[in-house]
């Protein structure tokens, strides 16, 4: 199984943030553990983007390509329409990780354009959102 792990702004600054919300490791450490969790069962690949638009070039690529997407839009989560139309065309499996509790911070982070066009949702644990939708793969393989 082929996975793309799409990051969006300011996710390239973990280690950097707030660290009660986002943990303390750097993307890099977080990527580091998906690939060790994923083993041989799944091809992971990885993209990060601080723009809107590259985001959505990705998951228009990613079509018969790769099997699965799991995507932290970052703030992009609760703005961008067109990351949610992209994701609708998407015709795999599509998992929502965030970092944070993104329910039970402000009310603006409660607003969300991607989670009813994914297939699941992991949020609050830190990198261990990550690793849940990476178990989650494996397990629907
Ligand atoms: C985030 C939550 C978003 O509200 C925020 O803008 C982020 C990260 C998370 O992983 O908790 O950048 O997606």
């Amino acid at each position: 199984m082929k996975v793309l792990v799409i990051n969006g702004p300011n996710l390239n600054m973990l280690g950097k943030r707030p660290k009660e919300h986002y943990g303390s490791l750097t993307l890099y450490q977080i990527n580091d553990l998906m690939v060790e969790e994923a083993g041989n069962d799944l091809e992971l690949e990885f993209f990060q983007s601080n723009s809107e638009g590259d985001i959505v070039t990705e998951i228009q690529l990613a079509i018969g390509v790769f099997d699965a997407i799991i995507i932290n839009p970052g703030a992009y989560t609760h703005t961008s329409v067109a990351i949610h139309d992209a994701l609708e065309i998407y015709d795999g499996t599509k998992i929502e990780v965030h970092l944070s509790e993104v329910d039970n911070r402000e009310d603006f982070r409660r607003v969300n354009f991607v989670r009813d066009v994914c297939d699941k949702t992991y949020a609050g644990k830190h990198e261990e959102s990550y690793l849940d939708a990476i178990r989650y793969l494996k397990n629907i393989k």
